[in-house]
């Protein structure tokens, strides 16, 4: 076949192929990083809302549980934002007259909720579970950070498919006690700062993570690497079984020193899937 273009013409087209080329990755990784950034994920970012709530005066300075507003957390996939009738038990009579609460008096006189901006919000295609994550051992500040010194909420991580999977692929560096998933201040067990926890059988019905109990107080009082300790023979959900049992079970303490001893161990007990099951897709889009 005679040749239509010259060899000069050809080389200019593999050239413009090539800056093409370039182009188009150089978009890609623009657009990749712009995906990621906090401008599209909203990390760290404060969105006004129609009354400046403090988390840190009412968590920090007023000692309130998180489950006194957040009061689905432990049951629902849904934390819950908490309805203007719990702020009026305490701002009928404190702060009855500042500015600042002047949303919460006309939400709480007209019945109409006070319209707060969502912090952390996933896309509808995304499946997510409180329940299951709390009473599996994983606390409020491994995802949300120290909400107790937050002024203004903003969201710590950028709950991304990655950030999901990062933990999903390894759940144990994460796990916690499920009776420390509320404390603000809980830090990896080390040396200095060693974890108690004994296993007691399961019982039917009842959930993995209720036969499990740990303590950051040394059940023994004498730093052993084990305890054994005489407990009251409970029943179901830790209450004895009737009055006047005298019956008595001995419990077995083992001490963990590292985040790496006492996860796996929770893994186990917990009853906590394979990372192979915890990555499906299906997990999270259903
Ligand atoms: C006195 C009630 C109250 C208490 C106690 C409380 N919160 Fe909140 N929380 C709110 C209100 C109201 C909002 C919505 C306004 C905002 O985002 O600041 C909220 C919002 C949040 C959000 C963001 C919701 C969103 O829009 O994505 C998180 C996360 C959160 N709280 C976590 C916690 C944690 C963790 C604790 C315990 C350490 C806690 N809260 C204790 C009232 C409370
Ligand atoms: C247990 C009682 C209690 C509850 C419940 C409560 N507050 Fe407060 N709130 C207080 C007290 C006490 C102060 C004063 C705190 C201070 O000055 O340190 C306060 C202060 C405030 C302030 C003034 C700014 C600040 O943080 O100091 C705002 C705004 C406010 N509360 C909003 C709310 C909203 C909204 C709710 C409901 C989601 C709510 N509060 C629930 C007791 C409560
Ligand atoms: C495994 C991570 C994880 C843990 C642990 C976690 N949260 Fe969340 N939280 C999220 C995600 C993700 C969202 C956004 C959910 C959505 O948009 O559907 C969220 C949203 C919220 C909201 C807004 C209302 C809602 O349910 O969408 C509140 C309030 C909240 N979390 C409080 C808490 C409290 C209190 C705890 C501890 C008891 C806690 N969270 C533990 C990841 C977590
Ligand atoms: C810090 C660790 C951690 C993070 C972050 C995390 N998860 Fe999980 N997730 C877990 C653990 C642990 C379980 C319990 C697994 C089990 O019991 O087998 C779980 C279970 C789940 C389940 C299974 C629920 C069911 O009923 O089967 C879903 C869905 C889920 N996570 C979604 C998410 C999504 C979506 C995100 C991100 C927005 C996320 N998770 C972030 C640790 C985490
Ligand atoms: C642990 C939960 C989890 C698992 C498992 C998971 N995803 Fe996702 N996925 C998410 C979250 C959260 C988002 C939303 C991310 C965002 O808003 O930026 C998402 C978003 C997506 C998107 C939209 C594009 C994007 O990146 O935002 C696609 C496509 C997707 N996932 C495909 C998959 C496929 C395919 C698998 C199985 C290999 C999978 N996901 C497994 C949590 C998960």
């Amino acid at each position: 076949m005679a040749q239509i273009f010259e060899r000069s013409s050809n080389a200019l087209a593999r050239m413009s192929l090539v800056l093409t080329g370039l182009i188009v990755i150089a978009l890609g990784v623009t657009l990749d990083q712009l995906q990621r950034s906090p401008w599209v994920t909203r990390q760290g970012q404060r969105p006004e809302q129609p009354v400046p709530f403090s988390h840190k005066h009412h968590v920090q300075g007023l000692g309130l549980q998180c489950q006194y507003c957040h009061t689905t957390v432990e049951k629902s996939s849904y934390a819950g934002i908490p309805p203007t009738k719990t702020c009026i038990n305490c701002h009928a009579q404190i702060w009855t007259n500042a500015q600042l609460l002047e949303p919460v008096r006309s939400s709480w006189a007209t019945g109409e909720s006070i319209p707060w901006i969502r912090v952390h919000d996933l896309p509808d295609f995304v499946f997510f579970n409180h329940s299951i994550h709390v009473n599996k051992g994983i606390g409020c500040t491994t995802c949300h950070g120290r909400v107790d010194q937050m002024p203004l909420m903003y969201a710590q991580n950028t709950l991304q498919m990655e950030w999901c999977l990062d933990c999903h692929r390894n759940p144990a560096k994460n796990l916690r006690p499920t009776s420390q998933v509320y404390d603000m201040a809980w830090e990896e067990p080390a040396s200095d700062r060693p974890v108690w926890c004994a296993a007691t059988d399961e019982k039917p019905g009842v959930p993995t993570a209720e036969s499990v109990n740990c303590t950051t107080k040394d059940p023994s009082g004498a730093g052993a690497q084990m305890a054994s300790l005489q407990l009251p023979l409970m029943g179901a959900h830790g209450v004895a079984p009737y009055a006047g049992n005298d019956a008595i079970e001995t419990v077995q303490y083992k001490k963990f020193t590292s985040q790496y001893d006492l996860g796996h161990f929770l893994v186990d007990r917990y009853k906590i899937r394979t990372p192979k099951d915890l990555t499906s897709c299906e997990v999270c889009h259903r």
